[in-house]
């Protein structure tokens, strides 16, 4: 896992892009921070005059901290710029994606067939009243019909607020309450590692808990039976049938909402974090133009999911409104065998593979055998996004996986900015292995210290953004409060909070180090431990939890769970057991505590705040510092034998 700080900034090892990479860059002038940093606005507008917009807007921008609108008075739909736009040109019959399901049955669309697919669906959801403005649940798997859902509701006017198949039935109905939904679309079933998962009988769980939904659409995906309600599940290729393939785009205001993305705070309720049309748009078009560093002939891989937002920025709106190829595909890396992504990047021919440093890690233990029983040759760009990558994983990734050719992108980014705000350029910078380097042109970051100071070269402190930037997010749905709480009130109203610690250096590059908030990172995927606690306390026998992460050598981070009983309960093992498939079903799988300890007590402060620190030096096996605050310090030590007898 990520060395301590020091030891990162002790890396000294450097690498330059390659000649022949630089020869046919997009970017090669490092001139380009310059001129964007003097004129932010007139940047991101030449990106936008890329596009295709209904009406030109007015403004580039208005800023009343920390409310920002960009390119005030345009007029644009998503799904034209990454459908229509493409069917004027050569790229008509060009694969826009290539999908590639588990037990090996694909489906190649172009952007004609695409264009079909979005219109007849936005068709479908007109014909069942669905209106610009109304939010539409979308809860798939990776199959085609989920970006073909996402752009026909983009295509109406609908925001979409797509939650990741994975899931719990729970958390999808509080996600749908949230958002207000009346229309869920999902499928019978779909696979995973060789298992059905019967996501229709989730969905109707949800639906039953949350209320409020009208209909469910259901794809036919695995065959499984499903019970079908009458009145309120429609089948899609039923609906499908008799659409028509042409649906005139609903004209968006920039500053319409484009789509919802749930995403976990510090505290137990998640927040729907709101990206709007214009902004949104520009700000995926050019960061996948420049640090994908896109040709036409590519074709590019992210591994993701495109229930978070690496999907939907990074599969679906910047390749698809540049006019990729762009890859996805359903399961899991290690099935049939541990070299199925290696297999498509062969199969394919793969040219651009974006990753995160978890599944890099995981690669890496299995072994250089995977990849090498096939051809990666045709890779030249790799990327990676979610967490800090290990110096260590950064060069088995560049040397294993790009075969010491590719240069790679470290991007730095989160559901809220919505694109990437710190990454290479890789015709232009010179890498270094746990680096994200520099902000994207355009953008201003910062390392502050407590008051707001910027910390010297060579120090540490909290990650801060310094300027707006068009795909930031807008709002928390229903939340403003929460939104200017929690973004923007660290330091003053111009100085957005990622929650980020970072350090930088004599170079200006950013390393960036992990949450310094109550949020975790387990295996990319963000947790927060309140709501990890909140499932925890429902179970009858729980009195009080406290979770944090500790470090982990694959998946960066898990949960582990400290549980104190209610009187006459008894830690066992089945307890244990129990306890983490609570985690499991009220959020998901990926949220299980790695290890439950029960403790009678809890390490904390005078003022009765649980010191989190010290419980994750319990869990890391860390010396344990300065207890003496603590206004329990005998539990400390308590605690540390209870955790190592267990283990
Ligand atoms: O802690 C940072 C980490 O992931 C967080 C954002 O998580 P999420 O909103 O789920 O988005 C993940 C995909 C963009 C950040 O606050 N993070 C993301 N990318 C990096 C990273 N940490 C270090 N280096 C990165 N490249």
């Amino acid at each position: 896992m990520a060395k301590p700080i020091e030891a990162l900034l002790d890396e000294r090892r450097r690498y330059r892009p390659p000649e022949e990479f630089v020869a046919r860059a997009n970017v090669r002038d490092p001139d380009v921070y310059r001129q964007a940093d003097e004129d932010f606005e007139g940047f991101w507008s030449r990106f936008a005059g890329e596009l295709d917009w209904f009406r030109k807007w007015d403004r580039v921008l208005e800023w009343n901290p920390p409310d920002a609108r960009w390119f005030i008075g345009g007029k644009l739909n998503a799904s034209v710029n990454c459908v229509d736009r493409h069917l004027a040109t050569p790229r008509k019959n060009k694969a826009a994606i290539i999908w590639e399901g588990e037990p090996g049955d694909t489906r190649v669309l172009t952007y004609q067939e695409l264009s079909r697919e979005v219109n007849r669906f936005a068709n479908v959801l007109r014909s069942l009243g669905v209106k610009k403005g109304d939010r539409v649940t979308i809860y798939l798997p990776m199959i085609p019909e989920l970006p073909i859902s996402m752009l026909a509701c983009a295509r109406i006017g609908a925001p979409h607020s797509v939650v990741f198949g994975g899931f719990s039935p729970t958390a999808l109905a509080s996600r749908i309450e949230d958002s207000g939904s009346r229309i869920l679309i999902t499928c019978d079933g779909y696979y995973r590692r060789g298992e059905l998962i019967p996501q229709k009988a989730r969905a109707d769980e949800a639906a039953q808990k949350s209320g409020g939904i009208e209909k469910v659409i259901v794809v036919r995906r695995a065959g499984n039976d499903v019970p079908m309600q009458p009145g309120r599940d429609l089948w899609w290729h039923e609906l499908m049938e008799g659409a028509r393939g042409v649906a005139a785009p609903e004209e968006m205001d920039a500053e319409d909402m484009l789509f919802m993305m749930y995403t976990s705070g510090t505290t137990g309720k998640p927040k729907g974090v709101v990206h709007t049309t214009g902004g949104y748009l520009v700000g995926v078009y050019a960061t996948t133009k420049w640090v994908f560093d896109l040709h036409e002939e590519d074709t590019y891989w992210c591994s993701a999911d495109i229930g978070w937002i690496t999907g939907h920025s990074y599969i679906v709106y910047g390749p698809l409104s540049n006019g990729a190829t762009t890859v996805m595909y359903e399961g899991s890396p290690d099935w049939p065998d541990k070299d199925r992504l290696w297999q498509m990047v062969e199969r394919y021919r793969v040219n651009i593979f974006y990753t995160a440093p978890t599944a890099i890690r995981q690669f890496m233990q299995w072994g250089e055998q995977y990849p090498a029983r096939h051809d990666l040759s045709s890779l030249r760009l790799l990327g990676s996004v979610g967490e800090p990558i290990n110096p260590e994983a950064w060069v088995w990734y560049h040397r294993v996986i790009g075969g010491g050719r590719c240069p790679i992108v470290d991007t730095w980014w989160q559901t809220e900015t919505g694109m990437i705000m710190i990454t290479p350029l890789p015709g232009i910078t010179e890498t270094k292995p746990g680096s994200a380097t520099r902000p994207f042109p355009g953008v201003r970051a910062a390392v502050l210290d407590e008051n707001g100071q910027p910390v010297p070269p060579g120090g540490g402190g909290y990650l801060a953004l310094l300027r707006p930037w068009p795909a930031m997010l807008r709002t928390i749905w229903g939340d403003h409060d929460r939104y200017v709480a929690q973004y923007w009130s660290r330091w003053n109203r111009e100085t957005y909070y990622p929650g980020d610690g970072a350090k930088w250096d004599e170079d200006g590059y950013f390393w960036v180090l992990g949450r310094v908030d109550d949020v975790m990172n387990v295996a990319g995927h963000r947790l927060s431990t309140m709501e990890i606690e909140s499932a925890l306390v429902e179970h009858p026998a729980v009195a009080e939890a406290a979770v944090i992460g500790a470090l982990h050598p694959i998946k960066g981070q898990v949960p582990v769970a400290f549980v104190i009983l209610k009187s006459g309960h008894a830690g066992s093992p089945a307890l244990e057991q129990e306890l983490k498939q609570k985690v499991a079903e009220v959020i998901s799988p990926i949220a299980r505590p790695d290890r439950v300890v029960f403790t009678p007590d809890l390490p904390k402060t005078r003022s009765g705040k649980i010191m989190r620190r010290l419980l994750r030096d319990i869990a890391e096996g860390k010396e344990l510092g300065d207890v003496t605050t603590l206004r329990n310090p005998e539990v400390a030590e308590e605690l540390r034998m209870a955790f190592t007898s267990h283990a």
